[in-house]
């Protein structure tokens, strides 16, 4: 038997190192380093590996097709996202901040599986004893449920050979930063306790084709440490999204090996759980009746999905020596660039203004398609001008140019659908100042 020797690993992000290293080299955090040691045998740590003769390459016609054995999560939002439902055996991270409705998710689609499917449904919880899960699921579903198997326990060893011995249809993990093990040192929620139950699980999904779905309390600052280190070592990475304060909630795929990425579903969370939102596209509208400056809509993709959202900007003149920029729901850099665009080839003097931009509805704008309408807002507070039933599609260069964007027709049709008939895009003007000339 090996000595057991030390490594240290980086809280933040899981940077590995055999010495001691007061900042980490990866994340550039400082003394987030700390020693774990590496049992004598590695084979003890992990489970024991297959012997080598029983390893034999095979063909692509040699191995079985599994391609539509997709468990229906009962939620058509959910199997979108999914890219049809959850295939058999794959490993799929749900994360989100915590409290923002993952334990609701998924207790609502275990509970709906377990109605159709003929096999068992475990749900594992290290956060929540049995009866509490009973309460919850008494007020989500009135359904007798003879499928649904919980369990409270954050022992990872002892749910894998429970995983192996029931051979259930489907596992829920909630949630991973629970779970530990006397094989890894540290306490649960540690980088060395995470990646031990997620390789541990992983074997599990893999070797007995069963599903497993894992839930991580991600925080938007953690969106690399914590559970997110995991991406590559799943299959597939879901968000729920949403503010505490408003109902949508979003779920959105980060990465997907049997679906699309990118895609979103709606949901909103109510009493009785969540609900799919029937009208997504106008989620995220008001539709005042009232002619106020500041505000310019948009139609952002969300994977195929077109949304017509509303832009809102306020300026101000700051008594500040540096005025403030506020972005919420867009990438601050990005309001910077814009400004600058507009100061300098629009001579809109933004510089001593101090200048606040919101997504309305809570949603997360990256698409650059926003641009223009983060723009017409602006001006729009900026001027006291209403534009509020004005739609503007089309990324701003550095040069102040407005460029095409992807499915521009879709996102005109879903314009022009809801009755929004002035819609602003690249193929109407190619400068952003010539269209903030029609307007003034
Ligand atoms: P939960 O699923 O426990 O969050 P997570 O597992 O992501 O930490 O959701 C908790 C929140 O959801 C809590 O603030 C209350 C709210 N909620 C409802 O509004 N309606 C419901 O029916 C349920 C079960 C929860
Ligand atoms: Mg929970």
């Amino acid at each position: 038997m090996k000595k057991a020797s030390s490594s240290f690993v980086c809280q933040e992000c899981g940077y590995n190192s055999p010495q001691y290293l007061g900042k980490c080299p990866e994340c550039g955090s400082w003394n987030t380093l700390k020693e774990f040691k590496i049992a004598g045998s590695k084979k003890q740590a992990t489970g024991s590996h297959k012997d080598t003769s029983e390893l034999k390459p095979r063909t692509l016609s040699e191995i079985k097709s599994t391609t539509n054995q997709r468990i229906s999560t009962g939620f058509s939002e959910m199997d979108r996202v999914l890219g049809g439902g959850i295939v058999s055996g794959s490993l799929i991270l749900l994360a989100g901040d915590p409290g923002v409705g993952k334990s609701t998710l998924l207790l609502q689609a275990v509970m709906k599986i377990s109605e159709t499917t003929k096999g068992s449904v475990l749900y594992i919880s290290g956060e929540e004893s049995e009866e509490q899960i009973k309460i919850r699921a008494e007020r989500l579903s009135k359904k007798e449920n003879k499928n649904l198997f919980l369990l409270a326990t954050s022992q990872t060893d002892s749910v894998v050979e429970i995983i192996e011995k029931e051979k259930p249809s489907l596992v829920i993990i909630d949630s991973i930063q629970t779970m530990e093990s006397e094989a890894v040192a540290g306490l649960s929620g540690s980088v060395g306790q995470i990646r031990y139950a997620t390789s541990v699980f992983l074997k599990a999904a893999k070797s007995l084709s069963i599903p497993l779905i894992i839930v991580g309390h991600v925080t938007k600052e953690g969106m690399v440490a914590g559970p997110m280190m995991l991406s590559h070592m799943v299959d597939t990475v879901l968000f729920l999204e949403g503010e505490k304060v408003t109902q949508t909630r979003i779920l959105r795929s980060l990465k997907n090996r049997f679906g699309p990425v990118d895609e979103v579903g709606v949901f909103l969370m109510d009493g009785e759980g969540l609900k799919e939102a029937n009208n997504p596209e106008q989620l995220f509208l008001n539709l005042s009746s009232k002619k106020v400056s500041g505000s310019v809509l948009t139609v952002t993709m969300e994977g195929t999905r077109p949304f017509l959202v509303e832009i809102q900007a306020l300026t101000v003149f700051s008594k500040l020596p540096i005025p403030r920029r506020v972005a919420t729901g867009i990438d601050s850099r990005r309001l910077e660039l814009l400004l600058a665009v507009l100061t300098k080839h629009c001579k809109i003097p933004l510089d001593g203004v101090d200048v606040f931009v919101n997504v309305a509805g809570g949603l997360k704008i990256t698409d650059p398609g926003a641009d223009l309408a983060i723009c017409l807002a602006l001006f729009s507070s900026y001027k006291n001008i209403a534009l509020s039933k004005t739609v503007g599609v089309a990324e701003v260069g550095l040069l102040g140019e407005l460029r095409n964007v992807p499915s521009a027709e879709k996102r005109i049709a879903e314009a022009k659908k809801l009755g929004f008939k002035d819609v602003v895009t690249a193929k109407d003007y190619s400068f952003l100042f010539q269209v903030i000339r029609s307007l003034q």
